[in-house]
């Protein structure tokens, strides 16, 4: 998807496009190295320079990023004498030996700007001053070596610190955030920079989807300019898909999709792609103004204010309104002008208005229309063969006489068995008619089985990682075998000391008995003997590739539905065309699902989303939050995934699932993801796009030029309609195409009996 995505960057009108590096992908056991594939980053790197762009480097090697273990390999914490993050020469040693292999790549393949290159900035650690203060003096010494070790690698173009205000110099502190304009470099001579401007914000299993309009983040981005800004980077501009296991957390749903311009699938999020191409465009257009420009202010109070960037005699102007309710009429240069709340207008020519923030003008596509494919799946199904091992045997492959954290099995797996058995005399007084075992966990889902038999699972509940799992058992003289299967969902990847939070069943594991007079009797497990397995059995069989051994053991007689820890397998036929294609998980509890072997990531379709959204559209007024605008509530946190079209081939292909809490797979199918219904809206003089991406316009639903009410999907016209009849101006001019383009003036749609100030707009709502 690389080319496409960055071609699509370009027209939308960026310059650069930003990355981190995954230290646990590319470094997945210790000095092991992978940069094959899509790990391939000179490649990345290239195909960026490929297409005339330029490329900010974040090394970190510390990214956060909603990735797993904030990009830290689990080895690392393993290393004897380690301590992460913090003036450690165990683990300044890794860190170093890592950051220096990515610059000499770099280096190597001539890709520095100071080598002809397209890299123009490289980043060192990852918003260390969010949590310096928990590291003490350490941190601060930490964080000078990290500057001066990146300097020592003499890369010819400036180094970054992102939220680093005491950064030495001659490194560059940056700002992240939602809006950054006003944010000062701690040098006065450095330029002011946005590393990350968040488009919207990720989804967690359980939470709302956050989304962010194109209004608000189009008046960030403008506002910063206005205010001094130099760099401006959109986190994500793409967000795309966390595959395998990825997703950082805990609890980081699969799709990162971000709500940013380029969504999941790699298509155009409108309005919000459109409308920033179009602020885009304009700043390239009052480029030598704004980069030589002198600049002059005027306050007009109430958080309005004009600022002027001239060069000779030419000049641009930005008139900002930051005032959350009120729109604002200033006069500048003899002529009247209205900047909405929340908006900045940007004149090219301090004359005329070409762009304002708040008037979006192009199409918006409503999300997840997917097309049915129409063919139902055959499946075949096997059991998790280790449940005999670990859950009757309590077979394990190395034992302690301790709950051991999750982390000690370098990650290599969500699963972690953990298996210990009780030798209870007949008389030992716990043995009563009310007996229950109770586990501490942070793991973050637990599945309890006591002598070969299921009891229960607890998981976490969004954003709370610890629970108690209480449960009544029956526990025999003799011996009880007790076997808890910790399941992990993307490691912590923020915070201070983030890398030291317990993952699995730090325990106390305890058996309770409770007398008839009320007497409790209490057994600690957690010194007990324990045996420990990692991983399953199917994935160490390679069930999910078709051409392995045991690829043939499937059954297909008596499909099991709702049954806990089962494969699934079925083949299928990739839709046609180019679209992206997902599938539909209804029906299905958690797990992983791969296609032709590549991990799509974990499902959870059951796990619905929290309550609280707000049936009112989301006023794009006001600073934003990532609880501002929601949607989403009580649906499921993610019903579709998707497959790459790179995943599949054009023969048969194979999905397999593992099913780790039951549930019913003839729901699944596979869809296309394509535009149904798009809008246009276009204010007075500027032109109405339409766009089905690919597919011609079939149909108008709707067409007013006035002062029109409503959002996509329920407009109403409004009480003062132009006198044409828009509707048929608009099939004339729009179906049948793939795009059109229409003039919103009254010249084509006749006179108005809008009042005086009125600010209209012609709007149209087709379906693809
Ligand atoms: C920032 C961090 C990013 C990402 C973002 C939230 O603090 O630098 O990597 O995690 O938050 O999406």
């Amino acid at each position: 998807m690389w080319p496409d995505l960055i071609k699509k960057a370009k027209e939308g009108g960026l310059d650069a496009i930003e990355t981190y590096v995954f230290w646990n992908a590319h470094e997945p056991l210790r000095r092991q190295y992978d940069f094959t594939g899509n790990l391939d980053l000179v490649r990345f790197i290239k195909t960026i320079q490929d297409q005339g762009l330029y490329s900010v480097l974040r090394i970190g090697p510390y990214v956060c990023a909603e990735w797993n273990y904030g990009g830290f390999p689990v080895w690392l914490h393993n290393q004897p004498g380690i301590e992460i993050r913090t003036a450690n020469t165990v683990y300044m040693n890794e860190m170093q030996n890592f950051t220096t292999l990515i610059v000499d790549m770099m280096k190597q393949e001539k890709l520095f700007a100071s080598q002809g290159g397209p890299i123009i900035l490289a980043q060192i650690e990852n918003e260390y001053g969010n949590v310096i203060s928990s590291y003490g003096d350490a941190g601060k010494a930490y964080m000078n070596w990290c500057a001066n070790m990146a300097q020592s690698l003499d890369i010819g173009v400036p180094w970054i610190m992102c939220q680093q205000s005491d950064a030495p110099e001659p490194m560059i502190n940056t700002c992240n955030g939602w809006y950054c304009d006003q944010f000062t470099p701690n040098n006065p001579n450095s330029p002011k920079m946005w590393t990350e401007n968040w488009t919207g914000w990720f989804k967690s299993w359980g939470g709302k989807d956050p989304f962010r309009t194109a209004e608000d983040l189009a008046f960030s981005v403008a506002r910063f300019f206005q205010l001094g800004g130099s760099f401006q980077n959109y986190y994500m501009y793409h967000g795309g898909t966390n595959f395998g296991r990825t997703a950082g957390g805990p609890y980081i749903t699969t799709s990162y999709d971000y709500d940013a311009p380029l969504n999941e699938y790699g298509s155009l999020n409108q309005p919000k792609y459109g409308h920033l191409k179009q602020l885009h465009d304009v700043l390239h257009s009052i480029e030598k103004t704004l980069t030589y420009g002198n600049i002059s202010n005027t306050d007009f109070g109430n958080s309005v204010s004009a600022t002027i960037y001239a060069v000779n005699d030419t000049s641009s102007c930005l008139f900002g309104n930051a005032n959350t309710t009120t729109d604002a009429t200033i006069t500048y240069q003899g002529v009247e002008y209205n900047v909405p709340a929340w908006s900045v207008s940007i004149l090219p020519d301090c004359k005329n208005e070409v762009y304002n923030t708040a008037k979006t003008s192009v199409m918006v596509k409503k999300s997840n229309e997917a097309e049915d494919e129409p063919s139902a799946l055959k499946w075949t199904w096997r059991p998790e063969n280790i449940i005999d091992e670990t859950v009757v045997l309590g077979k394990g492959q190395v034992s302690a006489s301790q709950l051991i954290d999750q982390k000690i099995t370098n990650d290599v797996s969500d699963y972690l068995w953990y298996m210990t058995s009780v030798n209870l005399d007949k008389d030992d007084p716990i043995l009563t008619d009310d007996m229950s075992i109770r586990v501490n966990g942070t793991g973050h889902i637990m599945h309890a089985y006591i002598n070969g038999e299921y009891i229960g699972s607890q998981w976490a509940e969004y954003g709370i990682f610890n629970y108690v799992f209480e449960k009544k058992v029956k526990l025999n003289p003799g011996k009880n075998q007790i076997t808890l299967l910790s399941a992990t969902i993307g490691l912590q990847n923020y915070g201070p000391r983030f890398d030291l939070i317990d993952t699995g069943l730090p325990g106390p594991v305890e058996i309770i008995g409770k007398k008839d007079d009320d007497e409790i009797i209490i057994k600690d497990l957690s010194q007990h003997k324990w045996s420990y397995k990692v991983g399953l059995k199917g994935l160490d069989n390679e069930l999910i590739y078709s051409d392995k051994k045991f690829a043939s053991e499937w059954q297909s007689e008596n499909l099991p539905i709702n049954k806990m820890m089962t494969w699934y397998k079925t083949t299928f036929k990739a839709p046609l065309g180019e679209e992206p294609v997902v599938v539909d998980m209804q029906g299905l509890g958690k797990g992983l699902a791969w296609v032709n072997g590549n991990s799509l990531g974990r499902y959870w379709p059951s796990y619905i989303a929290e309550d609280g959204c707000s049936t009112e559209p989301c006023d794009y007024r006001g600073s934003y939050d990532n609880s501002k605008c929601v949607k989403n509530c009580g649906q499921p946190t993610q019903r579709w995934y998707h497959v790459p079209r790179s995943f599949m081939t054009e023969d048969d292909n194979e999905l397999v699932l593992f099913q780790e809490f039951g549930g019913n797979p003839s729901l699944v199918n596979f869809q296309t993801v394509r535009p149904g219904t798009v809008c246009g809206n276009a204010y007075e003089n500027k032109n109405m796009e339409l766009s089905c991406e690919g597919r011609t316009i079939s149909a108008i639903n709707f067409a007013s030029f006035g002062d029109v009410q409503g959002i996509c999907g329920s407009f109403k016209k409004g009480s003062c309609e132009a006198t044409n009849d828009a509707l048929s101006i608009i099939q004339n001019a729009c179906v049948g195409k793939e795009s059109c383009s229409v003039a919103a003036t009254e010249g084509v749609f006749g006179s108005t009996k809008c009042e005086e100030g009125t600010s209209k707009r012609l709007v149209v709502e087709a379906v693809c």
